[in-house]
């Protein structure tokens, strides 16, 4: 097919998110329109080390060159490298082909450890009673008891000591049994232990246009802290959004699956499904990736009107990925397996029908982990 053809039934446009080239027809850009891409979500879908994160690179760098704010939770560490411009010798060689000038971009990186960057801090006043629940364990009986202490702190900036001093107060008050008490006592003041307990969340340094931040979350983390941190800055980045505090901006979670796991309910997971629903209404764009297709909540996962499929092997999750591949068939559902490392299966609203695209090289260094060991 010419071209043009194809670029005007496919709703290209000239200005649009340039995200590679179409597979079998290298002369044609594939330039995603973003009123169709960004109000509905993207989730980017494959087996590990089959290019998701890369492919996510790529539209992080066309966003922030648009001046767009993006904030990346990065569970592996690999986002730091996106303010260096790509050394890798295939890309260069593949970026000079096609005129791509390599950059890197402003990347401020929030980290849980001391050791780079900024440090991820979080108040005790950030964390509502689910969110406080949940990263202190709670039992149902010491979490009724935790709700009702809520009632007695006043909403904004209380610290521990005065959290302390209201559930000994709703406990005499509404006859908590003492171990009840204490146990929750000894959970809640635990928390002063985590090094990541200091200033509140400072959402207007997180989300600054043209700018990357990254959620730095690698490190020795228990698993159920890492999800409440991120539960709570995306909350809070959330209702700064609706309040017009902030400006548009996409949020990339990369391992989607362990911050909303399908059918496990939590905090972090209800979050997450509240700005899918309403996000397009303020302008707040979730871009997922998951290796477990089957393990991300299914309602998020039907709220992403792009789909980027890079190569799934496994018989169940292509079963599964099927009926919610919008304007894909059978036939395209059998290509997934035999999908090469960087080329991605595009559905959805973006483009009226699947199309098959060879991600472009990044600008910027790209940080997954498997590249310096096959290198090697
Ligand atoms: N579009 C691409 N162009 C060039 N190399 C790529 C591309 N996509 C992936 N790769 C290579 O494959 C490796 C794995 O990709 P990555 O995106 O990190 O996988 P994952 O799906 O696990 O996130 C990268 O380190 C890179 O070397
Ligand atoms: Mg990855």
């Amino acid at each position: 097919a010419k071209p043009e053809l194809l670029e005007g039934f496919l709703n290209f446009r000239s200005d649009g998110i340039f995200i590679g080239f179409m597979r079998g027809n290298n002369d044609v850009k594939v330039l995603l329109n973003p009123e169709m891409l960004l109000p509905y979500h993207v989730a980017v879908l494959g087996a590990t080390g089959s290019g998701k994160s890369y492919a996510v690179g790529v539209m992080v760098e066309e966003l922030l060159e648009r001046g767009m704010p993006v904030v990346a939770v990065d569970p592996h560490g690999e986002y730091k490298w996106f303010s260096r411009e790509n050394d890798n010798p295939e890309d260069v060689e593949r970026a000079k082909r096609i005129g791509l000038t390599l950059k890197g971009f402003p990347t401020t990186v929030y980290s849980l450890g001391e050791e780079e960057g900024r440090k991820l801090s979080i108040g005790i006043s950030d964390l509502n009673p689910y969110a406080l629940a949940e990263v202190c364990d709670l039992s149902g009986a010491q979490s009724d008891l935790l709700y009702l202490a809520f009632k007695k702190v006043d909403g904004e900036g209380y610290g521990l000591e005065e959290l302390v001093s209201a559930v000994k107060a709703a406990a005499e008050e509404w006859g908590f049994q003492r171990n009840t008490l204490m146990a929750t006592l000894r959970k809640i003041q635990a928390l002063n232990e985590f090094v990541f307990f200091g200033g509140n969340v400072d959402v207007g340094g997180l989300v600054k246009p043209g700018r990357l931040s990254v959620l730095d979350l690698s490190g020795n983390v228990d698993e159920r802290v890492r999800r409440t941190i991120v539960g709570v800055v995306l909350e809070k980045i959330f209702t700064a959004r609706r309040r017009g505090e902030i400006p548009p901006l996409t949020i990339v979670v990369e391992e989607s699956h362990r911050f909303a796991p399908q059918g496990a309910g939590g905090y972090c997971g209800s979050v997450l499904r509240r700005i899918a629903r309403e996000g397009r209404k303020f302008g707040v764009t979730l871009c997922l990736t998951s290796q477990r297709v089957a393990g991300l909540d299914k309602d998020i996962l039907t709220q992403c009107g792009t789909k980027i499929i890079l190569r799934i092997e496994g018989a169940y999750d292509i079963e599964y990925l099927k009926p919610i591949l919008d304007y894909a068939s059978a036939d395209d559902a059998e290509r997934i397996p035999l999908l090469p490392t960087g080329t991605a299966m595009v559905t959805g609203m973006a483009t009226r029908m699947p199309i098959l695209v060879d991600i472009r090289p990044r600008r910027t260094k790209h940080g997954g982990g498997h590249q310096a060991f096959w290198k090697r």
